[in-house]
């Protein structure tokens, strides 16, 4: 396990998407692991920018987003399939049907999560996979107490995982209590795991994530069992 404190979130924004770019040109025919949220968007700006530079492309590359909630499709300014489009999808050349999101509008949705862990095998497994970090310390939408163990599932959110997330719905919108989530097991399987938490506020699940011991009370500490992992923190998350 590698960490690496830049001085601002800004810094190691850079740096997490230096890793990812300098990965995506040694191997194109990648397959990446995404996350949504607030942490990643200066990575998905820069990402952007770097492709129009012409440094990468991502015609080659599969996707596999960390998840989806329960009941919101494209359409849903709130989705994370509406999030990857807007930050990501609609400027890159990455083909749609290399691009997979839980489908947060299944009928069954275990089946949905049953044929995801299905397709990132059928794509040979995770080769990058980019994480934030819950205040909580969930990884994905792994809530404290999953197992280390679980695969693609439905999960249920916490009351402090929907306090976090209430901004990015309307006043008269309430979140969904569900979603679908890779699992920790899921996570573990990527070749390399690269997670970046930035802001104080981020501090305790980093510190607890990093010290250990690897315990399902937090999920980011199942980092622990991962074969390469690099924790990317800005100054404020570490704690100095
Ligand atoms: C989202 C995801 C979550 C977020 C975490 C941090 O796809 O997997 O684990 O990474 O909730 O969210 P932000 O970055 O908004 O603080």
């Amino acid at each position: 396990m590698e960490v690496i404190v830049k001085p601002t979130a800004e810094a190691a924004s850079a740096h997490a998407h230096d890793l990812l770019v300098a990965h995506m040109q040694r191997s194109p025919a990648t397959v990446l692991g995404l996350p949504t949220g607030a942490t990643p968007l200066p990575v998905y700006e820069r990402l952007v920018a770097s492709f129009r530079a012409g440094l990468i492309t991502f015609r080659t590359t599969t996707t596999f987003n960390l998840d989806e909630y329960l009941g919101l499709g494209t359409q849903h300014a709130a989705s994370y399939a509406s999030y990857m489009k807007r930050v990501l999808f609609d400027h890159v050349d990455c083909p749609p049907s290399q691009r997979h999101i839980p489908d947060g509008l299944a009928k069954d949705p275990q089946q949905e999560a049953l044929a995801y862990e299905a397709a990132i095998l059928a794509a040979g497994g995770i080769d990058f996979m980019l994480l934030g970090l819950g205040h909580n310390g969930h990884i994905g939408f792994n809530e404290p107490g999953s197992d280390f163990a679980s695969r693609t599932r439905l999960v249920d959110l916490t009351p402090s995982t929907l306090a976090a997330n209430k901004s990015y719905f309307a006043q008269d919108q309430s979140p969904p209590k569900q979603a679908i989530s890779m699992g920790i097991g899921t996570i573990l399987e990527a070749q390399t795991i690269v997670i970046l938490a930035t802001g104080a506020s981020k501090a305790e699940a980093v510190v607890r994530s990093l010290a250990g011991p690897a315990t399902p009370a937090v999920p980011g500490s199942a980092l622990h069992l991962a074969r390469n992992v690099i924790f990317v923190l800005d100054r404020a998350s570490a704690g100095s």
